[in-house]
């Protein structure tokens, strides 16, 4: 059955049960810590240090935020304005666009399950809009307005972390460029404030499909990757630490694609959203990744170079993003069928 959106008018007292997650799930139950992942600074043109710094931080968290980005500020205002003012819209104009269908953009839902046949589910609703071409609702007006500006903005810059991410691996400066870069949409995400965050998540651990997702939000306190530690933080060595981006800043992460052509030298980073029992929350994710009858493979230069042999066998992003869905994302899970 499916739940009733989530930001629909109901006022939430008390969590509903099949939000509740089983005890070792809960975000209460990991260890928890506080950090920032590094900040890159694209503006200047000592491109050498640039490359390096994405590189590094790519290799030790696969987050990063960068500042200097070239989205101008009233250009990410606009979009997130717009992004706050749909799921403000009375629930029969945003239940318009309500589908359980994966394909359809622009599309709203709620609540995904985690791909595990478990029946809780997320405290999220999501409007996920097309940017590569651009597709929006027609509601509110001025979202088309703010979302081309704004996608066309993130695409270069993220365009020109790929660029220096090559760079810095030791590839041709276009190596992402072209097909593997060629397609993307976007996640609007919005977190209602829930009565009890210590027993849900709004999007459980995973991590992102493509190459590089650029993340803009509205409140910080929701984003949290996984540390992998030395051992002393409990929990196997793991911590969930809060991304507080610095303001006007972007968060980045890489996704799959690039540990896979980056042959394991760039980490695809596990991160997920908890819930927070004050303010609503909305972050806005752009998901750089490759056209789907693209074929991904580890870069051959990088291969040759360390005389390691290639990680992963070569698929099309398409077949991929099948595989993706079904795991639910999560990491370990999707990896073992690239293997
Ligand atoms: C996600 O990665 O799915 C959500 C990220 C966020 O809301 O910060
Ligand atoms: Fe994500």
């Amino acid at each position: 059955m499916a739940a009733e959106p989530l930001s629909n008018g109901a006022t939430h007292l008390s969590v509903p049960g099949r939000y509740i997650l089983p005890a070792h799930k809960r975000p209460s139950s990991s260890v928890n810590g506080k950090g920032a992942p590094p900040v890159v600074d694209l503006g200047g043109d000592d491109d050498g240090r640039i490359a390096e710094e994405i590189v590094r931080a790519g290799r030790e968290f696969g987050f990063f935020q960068v500042v200097n980005h070239g989205v101008p500020e009233e250009v990410m205002g606009a979009m997130m304005r717009a992004a706050e003012e749909f799921f403000a819209l009375p629930a029969d104009e945003k239940m318009a666009y309500y589908s359980n269908d994966g394909k359809k953009l622009p599309r709203f839902h709620t609540s995904l399950r985690n791909g595990t046949g478990e029946e809780v589910l997320y405290w999220r609703d999501c409007l996920k809009l097309g940017c590569h071409p651009p597709e929006w609702p027609d509601k509110p007006r001025g979202l088309g307005a703010a979302l081309e500006p704004y996608t066309a903005a993130v695409r270069a810059a993220a365009r020109r972390v790929l660029r220096l991410a090559a760079v810095g691996l030791g590839l041709e400066e276009e190596h992402f460029e072209g097909s593997l870069s060629g397609g993307g949409m976007m996640n609007v995400n919005h977190y209602p404030p829930c009565p009890d965050p210590s027993l849900t998540l709004g999007a459980g651990p995973h991590c992102d499909p493509g190459l590089v997702t650029v993340l803009m939000e509205n409140v910080g306190g929701g984003l949290q990757m996984l540390l992998h530690g030395d051992g002393d933080a409990g929990g196997g060595g793991m911590m969930w630490v809060d991304v507080d981006a610095a303001p006007g800043a972007l968060v980045l992460n890489f996704g799959h694609q690039m540990e896979v052509v980056s042959n394991g030298r760039l980490r695809s980073a596990e991160h997920r959203a908890v819930t927070g029992a004050r303010a609503a929350r909305t972050s806005l994710a752009t998901f750089v990744w490759p056209e789907p009858g693209c074929t991904v493979a580890p870069a051959q230069e990088l291969v040759l170079a360390a005389g390691e042999g290639p990680l992963y066998k070569p698929y099309s992003y398409g077949e991929f993003l099948g595989v993706y869905v079904a795991e639910g994302g999560v990491r370990e899970a999707v990896m073992a069928h690239l293997k």
